[in-house]
């Protein structure tokens, strides 16, 4: 036996996906949402658990990434990762919403964002970097990108999104699954989770909400512009370290030789 492997009697039960929702509570949020094709809670979370190995594939990418910049001493583009799987209350309640087919079918056709990364990035520069080493993998295939860098929501809001897919191996074969990545710098994500919380937070008069949100605007612009100074200083400093990724790009063997 390997000395950390663990003995066979002490391997943990694999919890359902979708958290501590007992069948009475599950039971309820079919009935809140009409959902009847939902009502058999196993084979959704057979689906859930696939997004969540679909969501491990992309974290353990981009944590390799991580590792390798750090490794090699060269300033790391990643600031820190965040991930989250849907709720089931969210998901049935965005079918719903949006009038798609409360099915499982309908799910897995129709939402894009049950797996969810989030890459918080030191520098705009670095959020296209990391989207294209991630984007350029070849098991990795992009579905859609939204990029509210170069085109900002009305708002303020800016991120780039991407939503790619990943195939999970299951003992059936490939199954190949949305992952939604949100790429942001530091000073995006600090906007953004503000903006988020004036959003969600339902005891705040309409007049304040208005006079608030113009404000955000106004920073957003204003930390736009700072950002742009900043990356420009950082593109000029950083010249050296790019060359020094460049040089060494191919230290690492890519493949394995196998004989037999
Ligand atoms: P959804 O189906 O709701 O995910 O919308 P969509 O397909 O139009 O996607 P979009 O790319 O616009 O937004 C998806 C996600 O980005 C949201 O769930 C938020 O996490 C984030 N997001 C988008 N717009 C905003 C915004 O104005 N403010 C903040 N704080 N977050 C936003
Ligand atoms: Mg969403």
């Amino acid at each position: 036996m390997l000395n950390d492997e663990h003995p066979s009697g002490s391997r943990q039960a694999v919890q359902p996906v979708t958290g501590s929702l007992s069948s009475s509570q599950y039971e309820s949020l079919i009935h809140k949402f009409g959902a009847t094709g939902f009502s058999d809670q196993r084979s959704l979370e057979a689906l859930m658990q696939v997004y969540s190995g679909a969501m491990r594939e992309v974290r353990a990418k981009l944590e390799n990434l991580d590792e390798e910049f750090s490794y090699r001493s060269l300033p790391n583009p990643i600031h820190h990762i965040e991930y989250r799987l849907k709720s089931v209350e969210s998901i049935l309640g965005k079918l719903h919403r949006r009038g798609l087919p409360m099915t499982l079918e309908g799910m897995r056709n129709n939402l894009r964002d049950i797996a969810g990364i989030r890459v918080i990035c030191n520098y705009i520069d670095d959020v296209y970097s990391v989207s294209d080493m991630i984007s350029r993998q070849s098991d990795v295939n992009i579905l859609r990108v939204k990029d509210y860098i170069k085109n900002p929501k009305p708002n303020g809001y800016r991120s780039l999104h991407v939503i790619l897919t990943v195939p999970v191996f299951l003992s059936d074969g490939p199954h190949v699954t949305p992952v939604e990545v949100q790429f942001r710098t530091i000073a995006m994500d600090y906007w953004a989770s503000l903006e988020h919380e004036l959003r969600y937070k339902n005891n705040i008069p309409d007049k304040d909400i208005a006079r608030h949100s113009a404000t955000l605007l106004a920073c957003a612009h204003e930390l736009a512009h700072v950002e742009g100074q900043m990356d420009g200083i950082h593109h000029d400093i950083e010249a050296d370290a790019r060359k020094a990724l460049e040089e060494t790009k191919d230290v690492l063997p890519r493949t394995i030789d196998v004989r037999v």
